[in-house]
């Protein structure tokens, strides 16, 4: 062959070859690695788009007890397994029996995905943790769009479990993509762990993790969850906190029946009217709890975490705005040390009144309230319970109602802590510095995730907790989105972490 018509050849050949690798190189070329991976992510992002509709499509609805919604779910499980095997990962759907509902109906408990890629002993192992089910959701309960038709205005991605946590998922399967279509050697293994309860409590996962805890949990150095959100718009964060909660109810009874007021009032002790007394004694009009001891466990603060308070980028006035309240505090640091560094007592509501509109001349017999205290560190669940029923108590006995009062706390789940200087940490606190060039916001978050707490007791695994979606992403609510920004940079950030020399060390 004429050797000017072979080198012509052999350039078309390699032009072909890039294009159908989908690197053709927009200016400038790439340059290191990192750099290929996320302009492969760039170029295939309507194609991640296109996936995150595929999955959106699907009413993995966990909280609804509908057969169709149990068989969606399973339905979308299934859809996960075969993209993760797709990848070559190898994949268990473990089968989790069924779940017996209080009304004798049975549902088959959607399979937990347990999925692992790569198995090299020189490498750290960073599993993924994270939900398929979603919020229930249907169209014209405020959404404009049908909810399960992911619908782009804008470059926001409009669809359910778009933030909450589909699409977070999706984006830790394109990285790991993103490192195969390039036939890049990935720099750490590999492990996921999908679910499809994670809205109802996570039935029977903490059963599966204690049942594995010598099988697929041991060989892991890292879990990572994305399933919270950023504190702005725009600045990426990182989560190093959230709040435990204990959940009380108060009753006062005298009987169970109603009193007409014409014929009892005035001489037996009202139950609501001790009720609203103990109420009374919990919390002052600025908020501080008033329950004796309760401070004493909560941890001085230290003058690093108030640098980090000073820090974060938080617009008082605009939070104030969009909250549609008047005025919270004079500082952004008072309110971010009143949501995470003190407990607050939130008052729930009261069972037992009449509280219909008009008139009606009664004395309810029994009434119950509930509050509940959101924990920080360091409070500790039975600590909490103990001063609480204990100040009620005496609160009580000092009025010589002859009601009874019993005091229940029905939940109590406890805090979860990571140390910032933590290995995990400063790797994803590089990885967004190189993505996206700016410091994360260091923050809390008073809600609670108990699974991150469950990791660290049963498996005893450092947690970290990466969000990847912007404060005003609507989780659970109508029109929940992830933005396209959020989505595709979220993609590279996981990419980014996995190479990041510290998980290495
Ligand atoms: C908040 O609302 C007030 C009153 O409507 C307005 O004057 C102000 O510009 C708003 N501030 C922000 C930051 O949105
Ligand atoms: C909480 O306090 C109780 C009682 O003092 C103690 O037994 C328990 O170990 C504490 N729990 C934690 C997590 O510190
Ligand atoms: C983190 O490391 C810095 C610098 O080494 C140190 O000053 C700080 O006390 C550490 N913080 C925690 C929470 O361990």
């Amino acid at each position: 062959m004429d050797p000017k018509l072979r080198r012509m050849a052999a350039c078309l050949l390699a032009l072909l070859l890039l294009l159908e690798r989908g690197m053709f190189p927009a200016s400038p070329p790439p340059s290191g690695p990192l750099e290929k991976l996320c302009q492969h992510i760039d170029l295939h992002q309507d194609d991640f788009v296109q996936t995150l509709k595929e999955w959106v499509a699907v009413e993995s609805d966990s909280v609804q007890p509908m057969p169709h919604f149990r068989q969606e779910l399973v339905r979308m499980m299934s859809m996960a397994a075969d993209m993760l095997r797709g990848l070559g990962a190898s994949v268990h759907s473990m089968d989790l029996g069924s779940q017996q509902l209080p009304d004798g109906q049975s549902l088959p408990i959607p399979p937990v995905i347990l999925a692992e890629l790569g198995n090299d002993p020189k490498k750290p192992t960073v599993c993924f943790y994270g939900h398929l089910n979603v919020q229930p959701a249907q169209q014209g309960e405020g959404w404009f769009m049908d909810p399960y038709t992911l619908t782009e205005v804008d470059g926001k991605l409009y669809g359910r479990g778009s933030t909450d946590n589909t699409g977070p998922v999706l984006a830790w399967i394109h990285a790991v993509s993103a490192f195969r279509a390039l036939e890049q050697d990935l720099p750490v293994n590999i492990k996921l762990i999908l679910e499809g309860t994670e809205e109802v409590g996570s039935v029977a996962l903490e059963e599966l993790m204690k049942k594995e805890k010598d099988g697929f949990f041991p060989s892991m150095d890292y879990i990572v969850i994305s399933d919270d959100l950023w504190l702005t718009r725009t600045k990426p964060a990182l989560i190093y906190g959230t709040g435990g909660n204990c959940y009380f109810m108060v009753e006062v009874k005298c009987r169970d029946r109603d009193f007409h007021s014409g014929t009892f009032g005035g001489i037996l002790n009202e139950p609501v009217a001790d009720l609203v007394a103990l109420f009374g004694s919990l919390v002052d009009s600025s908020g501080h709890i008033l329950i004796p001891g309760i401070y004493d466990q909560v941890a001085p603060l230290m003058e690093e975490e108030r640098k980090l308070y000073e820090a974060i980028d938080l617009d008082l006035e605009e939070y104030q705005n969009n909250s549609q309240v008047e005025k919270f505090f004079d500082t952004k640091e008072e309110v971010l040390m009143h949501l995470w560094q003190y407990p607050s007592l939130c008052i729930h509501g009261i069972e037992g009144t009449f509280d219909e509109p008009g008139i009606k001349t009664v004395i309810p017999g029994r009434v119950i309230r509930k509050f509940s205290i959101r924990l920080v560190p360091h409070m500790n669940v039975s600590v909490v319970e103990n001063q609480v029923k204990q100040h009620l108590a005496d609160v009580f006995s000092k009025r010589n109602s002859a009601n009874r009062m019993t005091i229940s706390m029905i939940l109590g789940s406890q805090l979860w802590t990571a140390n910032i200087n933590d290995t995990q940490y400063v790797a994803a606190g590089r990885a967004i510095r190189r993505v996206f060039g700016i410091e994360p916001d260091m923050i809390r978050d008073g809600s609670t995730i108990p699974i991150a707490k469950i990791f660290q007791d049963i498996i005893q695994k450092s947690v970290l907790m990466l969000p990847l979606g912007a404060v005003d992403e609507g989780e659970h609510s109508q029109n929940e989105k992830i933005n396209r920004w959020n989505y595709i940079e979220g993609s590279k950030l996981l990419v980014a972490f996995f190479e990041m020399a510290e998980l290495h060390s």
